[in-house]
């Protein structure tokens, strides 16, 4: 299987991702991190927990990430419902966070795969990038114990849906995001260019909820209030398939047409904050930084899902 750690901000997207890597025997998921983004890190962190015991993982360590984004104000997800899990009720969870923090947990694992001669970690990150950025800056070796990079972010031909140019998890940490596309590491960037693609519809969610079993019908619950009901924006009912894609991508990177380009993080400017601009054409002169996706297999990643969910037997 190939060892896989989860940097996340659950979040209703980032929770159907992981319950669908769950039951992927592919992953080896050596950790899940919670980092501040969707919600505050109190709260994402708690959902982390009890999406882990709602799939039947409590084995998996899962550890605190940033509580804040490196430079600016945190900002929060708004269609994830009060609890950041649309509102669904789960039960306290039992399982406890990891005594060591997000930061000193991937210096520790990436440490140790840049050491051994094993497999490297890929890391697949659902949200800010806040953790990896403090990784790096305090041990930029650990670069070395990276397969590769797998992130869901960042806007190219689309526009932003946090802010006129910006996609949510670069806005809320664009910083972060600078930090880590300079890093020279291999990078697979899952944007709104491909999940736009991946509009789950309200069949779709029916279709979701006719898998016997209770995790499928939970994730149901989830894609039912994740609808924005947004027909001016999507074109018709329904909601984009964000952080899922991330977990297709580990599983299926032939549903997936990626381009080549380096890409660059906006700073400074007030009105283009976290903006991801790609130099498609070489126009820089830098070399290629980042595989950014363009084109993907709707159908073929919702069929993936369905089959994943209906791994979980009927119980
Ligand atoms: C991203 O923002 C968050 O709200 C989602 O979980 C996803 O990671 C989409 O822009
Ligand atoms: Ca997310």
């Amino acid at each position: 299987p190939i060892p896989v750690i989860f940097d996340c901000d659950p979040g209703i997207d980032d929770a159907i991702a992981l319950l669908g890597a769950f039951a992927a025997p592919e992953l080896d998921i050596r950790a899940i991190l919670a980092v501040c983004g969707n919600q505050p890190l109190e709260r994402t962190l708690r959902n982390a927990l009890q999406i882990c015991e709602l799939g039947g993982r409590e084995d998996i360590p899962v550890h605190a990430g940033a509580h804040r984004p490196l430079c600016r104000d945190p900002i929060h997800g708004k269609f994830h419902g009060e609890n950041g899990l649309g509102d669904t009720l789960l039960p306290d969870p039992l399982k406890r966070p990891e005594p060591v923090g997000a930061v000193e947990a991937l210096i520790d694992h990436l440490g140790q795969a840049a050491r051994s001669a094993g497999p490297k970690i890929t890391l697949c990150c659902l949200g800010p990038l806040t953790d990896l950025a403090l990784a790096l800056r305090l041990a930029p070796d650990i670069a070395a114990g990276i397969e590769r990079v797998v992130m869901m972010g960042g806007a190219f031909r689309e526009p932003g849906n946090r802010s006129l140019t910006s996609e949510f998890n670069m806005l809320a940490d664009p910083h972060a995001a600078a930090i880590v596309f300079a890093a020279g590491l291999p990078m697979t960037v899952l944007g709104l260019d491909a999940t736009h693609q991946v509009m789950l519809r309200p069949e779709h969610v029916a279709s979701f909820a006719a898998v016997s079993g209770r995790i499928s019908r939970s994730v149901a619950g989830l894609m039912a209030f994740w609808d924005r009901n947004d027909p001016q924006r999507y074109g018709s009912r329904g909601g984009p398939l964000h952080d899922p894609l991330v977990t297709a991508f580990l599983l299926a990177p032939e549903l997936f047409e990626t381009r080549p380009a380096r890409v660059f993080v906006e700073t400074e400017s007030p009105l283009c904050l976290g903006q991801t601009v790609a130099d498609w054409f070489g126009k820089t002169g830098a070399p290629a930084n980042a595989d950014i996706a363009i084109g993907v297999d709707a159908g073929g990643v919702i069929q993936l899902y369905l089959e994943l969910l209906a791994r979980y037997g009927t119980g």
